[in-house]
């Protein structure tokens, strides 16, 4: 481990697609990302196995949205003990808390379209490519974000873009979009350790599709 990697908590709410792909790439010499635990706001998602298969400190807790106090400082706690640099919201479908010392740019999101289009509450998963597909739009992408009070509205880090026909079906968008977020947070995340992002023009960086 170089002394440029970051420590991340990744907080999921179904599949985990996205927590496999980080974990996945770990161990290639370029990674400078460290999962060091995973949150979910269910119990009983795919995400959870995969955490579990990897042995990875876990936290579940339905998120509601009044969270109590003691499952705050609960929180707060866990994380503290894990060390995480960064919190990775990657499919997670509640608010997160705004916790010090990570809110305002040590919180961010995955966002599977071109922010500030196509996003707010209520929009994820297959509604986005949807909304999307039934545009008409030719281009859409996936964006990285910092986490706000507000869905999807915080300080954009970074996009990837691609081009689609027009009306494609949403399966094949989203299948598309995936394949390119793939590649989109782990580059981030190694830019964030490398303290290359957030740009300091606040200009959005783009990937290389
Ligand atoms: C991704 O499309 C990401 O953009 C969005 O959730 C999806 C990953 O969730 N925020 P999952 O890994 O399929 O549960």
């Amino acid at each position: 481990m170089t002394n440029k990697t970051i420590k991340i908590v990744v907080a999921i709410s179904g599949t985990g697609r996205s927590l496999e792909n980080m974990i996945s790439r770990e161990n290639s010499n370029k990674c400078l990302y460290q999962v060091v635990g995973v949150i979910s706001s269910s119990g009983s998602c795919k995400g959870v196995e995969i955490a579990k298969h990897y042995k990875l400190p876990l936290y579940i807790d339905t998120f509601k949205s009044s969270l109590e106090i003691e499952e705050i400082e609960k929180l707060r706690e866990w994380l503290n003990n894990s060390k995480a640099d960064y919190i990775v919201l990657a499919g997670f479908l509640k608010k997160f808390p705004l916790l010090n010392p990570w809110k305002n740019d040590r919180i961010i999101n995955i966002h599977p379209a071109l922010l500030p289009s196509f996003g707010g509450k209520g929009m994820y998963g297959a509604k986005v490519h949807q909304a999307v597909s039934k545009s008409g739009v030719t281009t859409t992408g996936a964006t990285v974000h910092f986490v706000n009070e507000k869905y999807d509205e915080g300080q954009i880090i970074s996009q990837v873009k691609i081009e689609i026909t027009p009306h494609l079906d949403f399966e094949s968008i989203g299948k598309k979009v995936f394949e390119k977020e793939c590649q989109l947070l782990p580059e981030t995340l190694n830019l964030l350790a490398e303290k290359k992002l957030p740009l300091e023009d606040r200009s959005v960086y783009q990937i290389k599709s």
